[in-house]
C-alpha cells in the first residue's frame, strides 16, 4: 500500500471505535475491573505481553494507540512509543539505548537540546558522548570504543541541514555490534516526516519525529514519538514505563487529526520551499541555501536516494552579514513571524547562527553568520517571495 493511502486507513479501527472515523478522546486514569482475576489478566496482558487493553491511563487508551498504530505503519516499525514532546522522544530514546559506563556517537549537528541533554544529564549518569562529523558515513566505525551502545544521527542536521548517509552509517555500527554490547542507530527524523523517510527501512533501530511539527501540523500541540524495531523495543519500552511519562490524550486525538492530512500539506509546503529556495538561490546577497531537495545541495543524492519528498524548512547562509542587518530584515516581515518551532501550515522565520547556537566539535562550522532559518508555509510562494524580497531590501540597508 502506498504511503499516502496508509496515512488515511493507519490505526483504524471500526470495532474498537463503534465505526467513529476518528478515535474518540478516551480521559482516563482509572480503569475498574469485575474481579481480581479480570485486573490480574488485564495486567498480564498489558505489561508483559504488551497487548493494547485498557489497564490504567498511563499505560494508553484506544486514542493512543491508534496513533501508535497509524505511526508504527508508515515507520515500518514494530511499535510505537508516545511522548509529551519531540525533545522528550529523543531523550528517552537514548535513555533506552544506554547504561552507565557506556559510550553514545552523537552527530555534530543535532539538535541543540538533545546535545545539551548529553553533556548536561547523560554525564552525570557515566555515559560519554563523543560527537561526529555528520558526513562521516561508514567512518563510524573508526570511532566505535568497546562500550560503544548507540549512535545517534539527525537527517538533515539542525540548522545545518548535512544529509547523514544513514544505511552507511548503520552498516558499520551493526558490524561492530556484539551480543553483549549491541549497538543501537537512532536518527531524528522529524524534518522528512514519518511520511517522506522510513529511517527503519534504511538500517537503523529507532526513528524518532517531533511530531509537533508536521504530524500535529498546526502548532497547537506538543507530541513525541518513537518508532522502533524488535532490537531497540526492549530497552525503549524499559525507559518509558521507568520514567513514566504519558502523552496526554488531546495531544494524542490532534496528531492523529494532522496526519491524516499530512500528505497534501506536505507536497504543498515542498512545491512552495522549492520556489523560494530557487529564488533565494538566485539573490546576490545569498551565499548558499541549505535544502536538500536542491539540486545544488550537497546532500542532494543522498536525499534522492532516501526520501520521498521534502518539507518546508532550510536555511539561508549570506555572503556579507550583521546582527543589525538580519535583525532589520525579521523585524519588518509580515508573512514571516518570528518564532520557534517550525512544521505548522504557517511561514516562521528565525535567526540562526550555527557556530555560536551549536558549538560543534566534530566539524566546525565555518559558513558567515548570522543566516536565517525560514519554514515556508501553505501561503501563496509568490506573497512569500514579495515579503522577502522586501526583507532583504531592509537587510541591504542596514548592513
Ligand atoms: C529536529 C528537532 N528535533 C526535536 C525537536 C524537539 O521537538 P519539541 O519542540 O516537540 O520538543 C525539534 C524542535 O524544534 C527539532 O527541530
Amino acid at each position: 500500500m502506498k504511503n499516502n493511502t496508509k496515512l488515511i486507513r493507519a490505526g483504524q479501527n471500526k470495532k474498537r471505535n463503534a465505526g467513529i472515523v476518528n478515535t474518540p478522546v478516551y480521559h482516563a486514569s482509572t480503569v475498574v475491573f469485575d474481579s481480581m482475576a479480570h485486573m490480574l489478566d488485564a495486567q498480564d496482558r498489558n505489561l508483559k505481553k504488551r497487548e493494547k487493553n485498557l489497564f490504567y491511563g498511563r499505560r494508553g487508551t484506544p486514542t493512543h494507540w491508534t496513533l501508535q498504530e497509524a505511526i508504527s505503519e508508515l515507520e515500518c516499525a514494530a511499535d510505537t512509543f508516545l511522548t509529551p514532546s519531540g525533545l522528550s522522544a529523543c531523550t528517552i530514546s537514548i535513555l533506552g539505548c544506554v547504561k552507565a559506563g557506556g559510550h553514545i556517537l552523537v552527530t555534530d549537528s543535532v539538535y541543540e537540546p538533545t546535545r545539551n541533554f548529553c553533556d548536561s544529564f547523560l554525564s552525570g549518569f557515566g555515559v560519554e558522548t563523543t560527537y561526529y562529523d555528520p558526513l562521516i558515513g561508514a567512518g563510524i566505525a573508526a570511532l566505535i570504543k568497546p562500550n560503544t551502545a548507540a549512535v545517534f544521527c539527525e537527517s538533515p542536521g539542525s540548522h545545518t541541514f548535512e544529509m547523514q548517509d544513514l544505511p552507511a552509517i548503520s552498516k558499520a555500527a551493526h558490524a561492530k555490534s556484539t551480543p553483549d554490547q549491541p549497538i543501537m542507530v537512532l536518527t531524528d527524523n522529524t524534518w522528512a516526516s514519518p511520511l517522506f523517510c522510513q529511517p527503519l527501512n534504511l538500517g537503523c533501530d529507532v526513528s524518532i519525529q517531533a511530531a509537533t511539527k508536521y504530524v500535529v501540523g498546526h502548532s497547537d500541540a506538543m507530541v513525541g514519538t518513537i518508532s522502533v524495531n524488535d532490537a531497540a523495543l526492549p530497552g525503549v519500552a524499559n525507559a518509558m514505563s521507568a520514567i513514566g511519562v504519558t502523552l496526554g490524550p488531546d495531544e494524542a486525538y490532534l496528531a492523529t487529526r494532522g496526519l491524516r492530512t499530512l500528505a497534501v500539506r506536505l507536497k504543498q509546503h515542498h512545491f512552495n520551499a522549492l520556489i523560494v529556495a530557487e529564488w533565494l538561490e538566485k539573490r546576490p546577497e545569498v551565499k548558499r541555501v541549505l535544502f536538500p531537495a536542491l539540486p545544488s545541495d550537497p546532500g542532494y543524492e543522498v536525499w534522492k536516494r532516501d526520501c520521498s519528498g521534502a518539507c518546508g524548512l532550510m536555511g539561508v547562509v549570506f555572503h556579507r552579514t550583521s546582527y543589525e542587518a538580519i535583525t532589520a530584515m525579521i523585524d519588518g516581515m509580515e508573512l514571516f513571524p518570528l518564532g520557534f518551532s517550525w512544521g505548522g501550515f504557517e511561514s516562521l522565520i528565525a535567526p540562526s547562527n550555527p557556530s555560536r547556537i551549536v558549538a560543534r566539535t566534530a566539524r566546525p562550522w565555518t559558513e558567515p553568520a548570522p543566516g536565517l532559518r525560514l519554514h515556508i508555509g501553505l501561503e501563496d510562494p509568490e506573497d512569500l517571495i514579495a515579503d522577502l524580497e522586501k526583507g532583504l531590501a531592509r537587510f541591504n540597508q542596514a548592513l
